[in-house]
């Protein structure tokens, strides 16, 4: 568990220049694990994320048995125990600051024939579980919360395929836009009879249906702008190698301190550019960035790039909804870009960023205000009339992602920024100091 009194301070007119690889993306990290360990054979995945989320998910499989090698030079290899192959972990599972490995387990764990019990930490312990254990519930799956759909979940496990007892499939047409939902109903599915199908009503990230695919699963995408997932249980998957781009999320920060630094020039290597990823792309080019891909590709079903990012005048912008679940993870550090651009930006119809890692509207807003911005919070977004960034004390709340965007704050900061509660840093971005100090960002 880390501890909390991990203080970050920057210092001001730091720049931006040279090359620089990302950790590897979060989200795929996280479903290699998973799927890799339910394969037929051997699964090897490099560009793997050591961060503290990724190595939750690893410890989980391998207290059910999975034998799992690594990380080693972000290589890990994992020896598949097959769909049904999974045992009863002797103890709980500790999910520490993941929402997406407490989600997608669970889909994963409603449909085994042995109970488990989920638990997290602090932020975790807050966060909504409701939102999947109602879908899961209709599956027929048996989960227990604590008042109000929080964690602790203790998963009574319906027999797995081929047994008696199964769960149903389902069409769920979900109430929200989240690909955590998406993904606990779908991987539930796969131990479901028959056909389960989810309708999203905004796109949200495909790594899930991506990846299964590439393990050899069928998932049918069909609908208006493919908002419709559906796939059949009771199949196999096969063991393939995954190759993790760096994480467009970590590679944001580095985007938007190169935009707002003067005289940066940075290029990103290998980062993941899947569309359902690219909204800090588009909003910050909205915003008058100067960022250029090149060497597009293909690695294993999903496209990467280098982003090249040259300083640049921002201003600022009403921000399109429809881009908000494509930068989801992305508007904390989206907002820093907001201060340092000309003229006022909105963001609405962003309820969902209340409950993260922490209330990212709230916290955002009160960091910022200690900086001598003017950003007033609202229900579903935030107003940020851009200023100069002062000197000022911030409490990141233990959200990863807050602490690293005032960490980018602090280039253009005129005084020195303290964050406070920075360990969990460390669940996505390990390193980021060492790496940050580096390429010139002033953090120590
Ligand atoms: C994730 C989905 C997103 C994102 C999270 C990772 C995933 O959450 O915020 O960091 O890997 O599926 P929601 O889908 O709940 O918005």
């Amino acid at each position: 568990m880390s501890n909390s009194n991990t203080v970050f301070k920057t210092s001001p007119n730091g720049k931006l220049n040279g090359t620089l690889r990302v950790p590897g993306d979060k989200s795929m990290s996280h479903r290699s694990i998973m799927l890799g360990s339910l394969a037929i054979g051997t699964t090897h995945v490099t560009g793997f994320l050591t961060g503290e989320d990724c190595i939750a998910t690893m410890n989980a499989f391998r207290a059910m048995g999975v034998n799992i090698e690594g990380p080693e030079n972000k290589q890990v290899t994992i020896h598949g125990v097959g769909m049904n192959g999974l045992n009863a972990p002797a103890d709980v599972l500790d999910m520490g600051n993941s929402g997406t490995a407490m989600r997608l387990m669970t889909g994963l764990l409603a449909g085994q024939s042995f109970e488990s019990t989920l638990i997290g930490d602090k932020s975790l312990s807050t966060r909504p579980m409701n939102r999947i254990t109602k879908p899961l519930a209709m599956m027929g799956a048996e989960i227990d919360t604590e008042e109000g759909g929080r964690p602790p979940l203790r998963i009574k496990g319906i027999k797995g395929i081929n047994d008696d007892s199964q769960l149903k499939g389902i069409h769920y047409d979900m109430p929200i836009a989240s690909a955590q939902v998406k993904s606990a109903v779908l991987l539930a599915g796969l131990y479901a009879e028959g056909e389960t199908s989810a309708t999203e009503p905004g796109i949200t990230r495909d790594h899930s249906e991506r990846m299964l695919r590439g393990f050899g699963y069928d998932v049918t995408t069909t609908g208006e702008n493919g908002n419709h997932i559906s796939l059949q249980g009771g199949g196999k998957l096969t063991a393939c190698n995954i190759d993790v781009p760096a994480d467009i999320s970590s590679a944001a920060f580095f985007m938007v301190g190169a935009s707002i630094a003067e005289g940066s020039d940075l290029t990103l290597e290998h980062v993941g550019i899947n569309p359902t990823r690219t909204g800090v792309i588009d909003i910050l080019k909205l915003m008058g960035a100067d960022i250029t891909l090149s060497n597009e590709k293909e690695v294993g079903g999903e496209p990467v790039a280098d982003i090249r990012i040259r300083s640049a005048q921002l201003k600022g912008i009403n921000i399109p909804e429809e881009l908000v679940p494509l930068a989801i993870d992305e508007f904390p550090v989206i907002f820093v870009a907001a201060a340092c651009a000309t003229g006022k930006t909105v963001l609405t119809g962003a309820e969902e960023l209340r409950v993260k890692e922490s209330d990212r509207i709230q916290v955002m807003a009160d960091g910022l205000t200690a900086c001598g911005i003017d950003a007033q919070a609202t229900p579903d977004g935030i107003i940020i009339q851009s200023g100069q960034l002062t000197a000022g004390e911030v409490d990141s709340h233990g959200d990863h992602r807050i602490a690293m965007a005032f960490s980018i704050a602090g280039l253009r900061a005129n005084g020195e920024i303290t964050i406070n509660d920075c360990a969990n840093v460390d669940t996505s971005f390990p390193d980021f100091i060492k790496l940050a100090s580096a390429e010139g960002l002033g953090v120590r």
